[in-house]
Formats: C-alpha cells, sequence, structure tokens
C-alpha cells in the first residue's frame, strides 16, 4: 500500500464501541475521501486484502464497502488495475471556494432512482395516482398520434394553458389570459425562457439568502451578479436589498412559501418589494413551486395577483405537486411581456411533448388536481408531525418547515460531512448551509423532507439518523 491511500491518510479510524456498523464506518471513510477530493478521479483504492489486513477486519466488510462505492458510482472495478475512482465527482470540501462544488455538492440529489427518507424536492411516492395518469396517457397518446403532424403550439396546446388560467384564478386568485401562458417542463425551462426574454446577463438580482441553489445557479449562468439578501421570520428583508444593491433590477423569490424556511412573505414585506419593482422598473420573478402546498393554514394569495403584478414574473411547476417525472411547469409573463416571451419559446424552446400536456388537460378539467392536493396537503401535515416527534426526540429544537423539519445540529460545524455520511447509509438528508451563497451567513442544520416518510419507514430512518447523531 502507498503512503498515498493508508487508513491514515483515508482518514479511517475505526470505533469499535460506536452503533455504526464497522463496515458502514469504512464504507462512510472511504466515501467522504472521494467526494472532498482525497482519492481523486482514476485513483487507486487499496486492495481489499490489503485494506482489511490493515484494519484488522474480514475481506467480506471491505467488499461490502467496495460494492456499495461501486453501486453509488463512486468507483469502478478496473479488472487487474484494481479498484479506481469514477472521474467528475462533485467535492463537497467546506472550504471548496468554487460557487459549483460549494453548493451544488451537499443538494445535488439521486437522479433516477427511488427517493431515500428525508430526500428533499420530491413529492410522495406512494401517493402518486399512477393508474389514473396511466389511463388518461394512453388516451392522449391516441388522440395525439391521431392529430395533425404539424407543429404544435410553441407556447403549450391552448386548451391547457385555458386550464391553467382557471386553476390560477381558483387556487392563487390571478387573472390571466391564457395567452400570457406558457406550458414548460418545469421550473428550470421556465427559468430559461424569463432569463432569456428578459435579457438578464450583466444585471444585478436580489436572491433569498438561504436560497434555492438551482435558482441561485440558473442566475449565475446567465451571468446575473447575486445580491444575497437575508430572510428572516417575514420572508426577504426588503430593506436590506434597497440598502445593499439599489441598483439591483431582479428579484428571485419563494413568497408563498420560502424554500426552504417555510416562511410567507408578510403583507408589509409584500407591499415593500413590489413598490420597489415598480419605482425601479425592476422585475420579480416569482417562483412558486412550494406555493400551493400550504400546510399551515390558507395560502396567500400569489404575488402575480392583486396590485403590482404588472412586475412579476410567476413560474410554477407540477414537480412537487404531481411529480417532477412528468416534467411540467409554466410561466406567466406580464402582459407588457407576453410578445417577447412568446417569442423565446418558438424560437429556442417551445412546450414539452403534447401527450403529455394533453394528460395534464383532462387530470385538471375532471378535477382530479385539485382533490389530489387537498389530498397531499392531509398526507404531509400528518407525515410532518410524526416526523417532528420522532426528531425531536434526539434533535432537539426540530422545528417544521414548508413540506419538512429543519433540525439544528448542536455543537456541529460541518452539515455536508454529517450529510455525506447520512447518505452512506441510505438516507437523504440535505445540509441547510449549502442553500447560503455566502458563508459568513451560513447556519448549518438538516432539512429533512418528510413527504415520503411514512409508517412502514419512520422508525428505521428516524433509528438510523439518530444513530448516527449519537456517533458525532
Ligand atoms: C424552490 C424550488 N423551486 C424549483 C424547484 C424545481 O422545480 P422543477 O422540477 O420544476 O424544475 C425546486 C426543486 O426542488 C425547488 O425546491
Amino acid at each position: 500500500m502507498t503512503a498515498q491511500n493508508t487508513p491514515e491518510v483515508l482518514s479511517i479510524q475505526l470505533d469499535g464501541s460506536s452503533v455504526v456498523h464497522i463496515g458502514d464506518q469504512i464504507h462512510a471513510s472511504l466515501r467522504q475521501a472521494i467526494m472532498d477530493g482525497r482519492l481523486g478521479a482514476g485513483q487507486r483504492l487499496p486492495s481489499g486484502r490489503d485494506l482489511a489486513r490493515q484494519l484488522g477486519v474480514a475481506r467480506g466488510t471491505i467488499r461490502v464497502a467496495y460494492d456499495r462505492l461501486i453501486a453509488e458510482n463512486l468507483v469502478y472495478g478496473a479488472g487487474s488495475a484494481g479498484t479506481r475512482v469514477c472521474a467528475r465527482q462533485f467535492t463537497d470540501r467546506s472550504d471548496d471556494e468554487s460557487s459549483f462544488a460549494g453548493p451544488l455538492a451537499g443538494f445535488t440529489r439521486p437522479y433516477s432512482s427511488a427517493p431515500q427518507p428525508f430526500q428533499m424536492g420530491v413529492p410522495a411516492d406512494d401517493a402518486f395516482p399512477a393508474k389514473l395518469w396511466a389511463r388518461m396517457r394512453a388516451r392522449a397518446v391516441r388522440a395525439d398520434a391521431n392529430s395533425y403532424t404539424t407543429y404544435s403550439d410553441p407556447r403549450g396546446e391552448p386548451a391547457l394553458r385555458t386550464q391553467i388560467a382557471s386553476h390560477l384564478a381558483v387556487s392563487r386568485q390571478m387573472r390571466c389570459h391564457p395567452d400570457q401562458i406558457i406550458v414548460t417542463s418545469g421550473y428550470r425551462q421556465g427559468m430559461m425562457v424569463v432569463l432569456t426574454a428578459l435579457c438578464a446577463h450583466g444585471r444585478k438580482a436580489w436572491i433569498e439568502e438561504p436560497g434555492y441553489p438551482l435558482g441561485r445557479r440558473a442566475l449565475e449562468l446567465f451571468g446575473v451578479a447575486l445580491e444575497p439578501i437575508l430572510v428572516d421570520a417575514e420572508g426577504l428583508r426588503v430593506s436590506d436589498g434597497i440598502a445593499r444593491a439599489p441598483e439591483a433590477r431582479l428579484a428571485l423569490v419563494t413568497p408563498g412559501q420560502h424554500a426552504p424556511l417555510g416562511v410567507t412573505l408578510s403583507p408589509a414585506r409584500r407591499h415593500a418589494l413590489l413598490s420597489w419593482a415598480t419605482e425601479r422598473e425592476a422585475w420579480i420573478i416569482e417562483d412558486d413551486y412550494l406555493g400551493e402546498l400550504q400546510l399551515d393554514g390558507r395560502a396567500a394569495q400569489a404575488l402575480a395577483a392583486g396590485e403590482g403584478a404588472e412586475r412579476v414574473i410567476h413560474v410554477g411547476s407540477f414537480s412537487k405537486t404531481l411529480s417532477p417525472a412528468l416534467g411540467l411547469g409554466f410561466v406567466v409573463a406580464p402582459l407588457s411581456l407576453a410578445e417577447r416571451f412568446v417569442e423565446v419559446c418558438a424560437a429556442l424552446s417551445p412546450a414539452p411533448n403534447r401527450s403529455t400536456q394533453l394528460t395534464l388537460l383532462e387530470f385538471l378539467a375532471d378535477g382530479h388536481f385539485l382533490r389530489h392536493l387537498r389530498q397531499m396537503k392531509d398526507l404531509y401535515t400528518e407525515r410532518r408531525e410524526l416526523a417532528l416527534a420522532h426528531v425531536s426526540e434526539f434533535l432537539p429544537g426540530s422545528m417544521a418547515a414548508g413540506l419538512g423539519v429543519i433540525a439544528p445540529l448542536p455543537g456541529l460545524t460541518n452539515d455536508r460531512s454529517f450529510v455525506a455520511l447520512a447518505k452512506a447509509q441510505g438516507l437523504a438528508p440535505s445540509a441547510l448551509s449549502a442553500w447560503y451563497l455566502d458563508r459568513t451567513h451560513a447556519q448549518h442544520g438538516l432539512l429533512l423532507s418528510v413527504t415520503n416518510l411514512h409508517r412502514d419507514n419512520i422508525d428505521a430512518a428516524c433509528t438510523k439518523l439518530a444513530n448516527i447523531v449519537a456517533a458525532h
């Protein structure tokens, strides 16, 4: 074994008295060494036999740890060349100044796999109306196949846009014409259309601190300068924004239900934000991802409803209300920008495929969506209560926040390494600090989504989490 990859260098220190299984400890240490770059792409792991001997454990224990790393696509078996680290890993080193590797590392979700306990950004996996959706989808595919072989409307199917406009009138108190609506594949395509239409490059934007990392990244990718503005119990501190960056012409906000703290923008702050936008001719991008899923009382009306709405671009998504696998969302353009938005989607970014849109059309028109929303709110309320009760037992001070729980990690100043350990055990909490742009603002803690915690898995998931907390 080279000096480079001894157990000491890899920080493999086994604690025989810990409740965490020895194999799990080895796996977590190796995983951490890969994630923070001590084991780089292509580098060879010690042979199973060598490592087993050095650590005084059975070879089978090492084999299981390596197999888990292979299953996580972190390493690969290279035959006689040994087991090597895969390329293109994100790092989660907390001193990494790269804005890409930093915030995303603690946040990047497992894609295309079953949701794991505590995983953010996914609805309940067991409550999607799969049979009904499949039936409607089959009908929609037939209708689509029998329809014209011409280009479809780049803004999305007219009948779907009409349905979305009616739904927004009821659930978000918005008055908009279907021609202001553009159907997208979700929030991310929505941001693409919005930022292109606004020629956002070179402008400055207020962003929420903490705030959704991919929203922030979307602005960065467009060359927008970011000004992080703290969020408190009333939401975005608008006066801080005015004091710190009066020249900003954009604000990206989650006023209905802040992500991830769950607060709703207070009426006073709402008024201040809309007045600022009107006076400064600035644009507010309203990310309404969680707006409809308010569990505590009635949902506040959208920022794009009522006075000042002409400065607000409303971005909606069906990812959390239905499923991110569908890839459906929408943008509501203010009247003054509608033509420009249509140009962008016609030339660059047309609405997604017609049959998915037709399925959603039927789902909305037949009243299934409102019923589904009601059921999901009841389900999440129950799951949140249950989870909060469990988690508070070993992490006192935990609080309900949106569709999850925020848990403090007393005495711990690196929530990302804690998250890496939890991930190695099949849990997917998120690090609160990864949602901050400015490290001096960052609070450390765990974001624990409750959407996929139910009576069958909650005990096991919370016990695992409690054990990791205890081992710390
Ligand atoms: C606040 C917020 N906005 C938007 C999104 C993404 O939405 P979409 O899947 O439509 O891109 C997420 C996903 O987690 C989110 O947390």
